[in-house]
């Protein structure tokens, strides 16, 4: 079969998870708390338009000398440290090749800068792996998915520290010793670019430690410190890992100029350079020179210790994986409607797209052309680590769940991704979102579901937790098992 038929024998059909919003068990056998753990979920009533990702110094001390009694989803996610047998028996059944899920950070260093790590952390996931392999299911392991240990927050305000670059190296090494005949696909920051919009989430920064300095100025010197550690581990795995293949991960938030005026071509091109900045640096191993005028403008400096610049341009990723949920658009002219995406709280309306229940829109071609974009631009293997619809799912009262509008959103995307693999793109594999229900990252919801899997539990944290297949659960199983040609 030649390339352009369509995906490869090989291709790695899967879905993704994040510790932090699955594993739950948040304060058991020795884990500390992360930054996620802080995470209060606000009833949409009161938050209105805003996420629930940002907390303040304030109140992280507020919460830990008990003065405020908010509800943390986080702390217990859908409790896959408890039911990962049961959760990963079904995703063999839906016939995944590939899991991605994430390490929690606070497992295995509780408090970030400790001198030994949890064996118990440890063995936690060494089961989940051994399982996964029982099933064949290859492991897509990502070191940080917004789960910087909270005392590195406290003690060093997180990722501003460079001295957090020396713990993750250290963490990392740990867990690629541990799991180095376990785990050959890593990953290791998250959505790296989402520091800029959520420093707390991304890096475990609170912006309003660092006096007279701008949340931008201070988010791109932590993003300095992700690019070096980020590299420093690179080189780590492909000392320590045989055959490893480690990814950079950016949410892909691809813009469309919102009318043809040329200004507005102007505003889209740099809104996609400001996202794309990111993994110039980690798949080209070097600061692009289309950031260096609005760092000036901005005011960024960015503050390198010697040896910096070698160590990003030597040890650059070996694939580039990204998440994709929507695209927006940008304009410099007046216009209307506003819409929400992923980590936009608000953009100009696409009059072609429609919107999914939480206001993203919903744009199947925008996965193509971010495909065909990123390939051609940095020529390294591709990964979609991500993408689905979070959508509200009725339970009938036969207990089935028909979100045909999941099926419909995602054999759309597949198709286009198929597309673009016919264009030529080197595509690895693709982990849809949230396989299994799980909370938001974004707004702490459970209601916001993206899984095949359904999992009994409210906004409120009340439910049995019983797991059932919706419709959606068939139609993946299906495309799995021929290989993406029946969608
Ligand atoms: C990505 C994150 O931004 O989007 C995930 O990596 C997250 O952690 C996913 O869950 C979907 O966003 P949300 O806010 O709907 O959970």
């Amino acid at each position: 079969k030649s390339q352009h038929d369509g995906f490869s024998e090989n291709f790695l059909w899967g879905g993704a998870t994040a510790a932090n919003q699955v594993e739950g068990a948040y304060n058991l056998d020795g884990k500390g708390l992360s930054t996620a753990d802080m995470i209060p979920h606000i009833p949409k009533e009161k938050r209105g338009n805003s996420f629930a990702m940002d907390v303040t110094a304030d109140y992280i001390e507020k919460v830990l000398a008990g003065e405020v009694q908010d509800r943390y989803p986080k702390r217990h996610g859908i409790d896959f440290y408890h039911t990962y047998k049961e959760d990963i028996a079904l995703f063999a059944e839906l016939g995944f090749k590939v899991f991605r899920l994430s390490i929690n950070w606070a497992r295995i260093f509780p408090n970030g800068d400790d001198k030994a790590p949890n064996e118990v952390g440890l063995k936690f996931y060494d089961h989940v792996l051994d399982e996964l392999r029982k099933y064949n299911i290859e492991p897509l392991v990502t070191l940080s998915h917004y789960e910087t240990p909270l005392a590195l927050t406290r003690k060093y305000n997180g990722w501003y520290s460079r001295e957090l670059i020396g713990f993750f190296e250290k963490y990392a090494e740990t867990v690629f010793k541990r799991y180095k005949d376990k785990v050959k696909y890593w990953i290791t920051f998250n959505e790296i670019n989402v520091i800029t919009h959520s420093p707390y989430t991304g890096g475990g920064v609170l912006v309003e430690k660092v006096k007279g300095k701008t949340k931008e100025q201070v988010a791109y010197q932590a993003a300095h410190h992700q690019f070096v550690a980020s590299a420093l581990v690179t080189k780590l795995a492909h000392e320590i890992i045989p055959d490893v293949s480690v990814g950079c991960m950016i949410a892909r938030m691809l813009t469309y100029p919102a009318t043809n005026h040329p200004e507005d071509i102007l505003k889209a091109r740099q809104q996609n350079n400001k996202n794309l900045f990111f993994t110039n640096v980690q798949a080209k191993g070097e600061y692009p020179s289309f950031i260096n005028r609005y760092f000036q403008e901005q005011n960024i400096v960015i503050e390198k210790e010697q040896g910096d610049d070698e160590i990003i341009k030597k040890h650059t990723v070996d694939y580039i994986s990204f998440s994709y949920y929507t695209s927006t658009s940008v304009t410099t002219q007046e216009h209307g409607e506003k819409v929400t995406g992923n980590l936009i709280k608000s953009a100009i309306k696409n009059r072609h797209l429609e919107t999914s229940d939480w206001g993203w829109q919903i744009d199947p071609v925008g996965i193509r052309i971010a495909l065909n974009d990123l390939y051609d631009l940095y020529k390294k293997p591709l990964f979609i680590v991500e993408n689905g619809l979070g959508a509200y799912d009725k339970v009938e009262e036969n207990g089935e769940i028909h979100d045909q509008y999941r099926i419909d959103y995602l054999s759309k995307h597949i198709q286009q991704m198929k597309e673009a693999v016919k264009d030529g793109v080197e595509l690895l594999g693709y982990t849809a979102w949230g396989p299994i229900d799980l909370v938001s990252m974004s707004t702490s919801e459970m209601s916001k579901r993206y899984g095949f899997i359904y999992v009994d539990q409210d906004d409120d944290g009340n439910g049995t937790l019983k797991r059932s297949k919706k419709d959606s659960f068939y139609w993946y199983q299906n495309v799995i098992k021929t290989n993406g040609e029946s969608l």
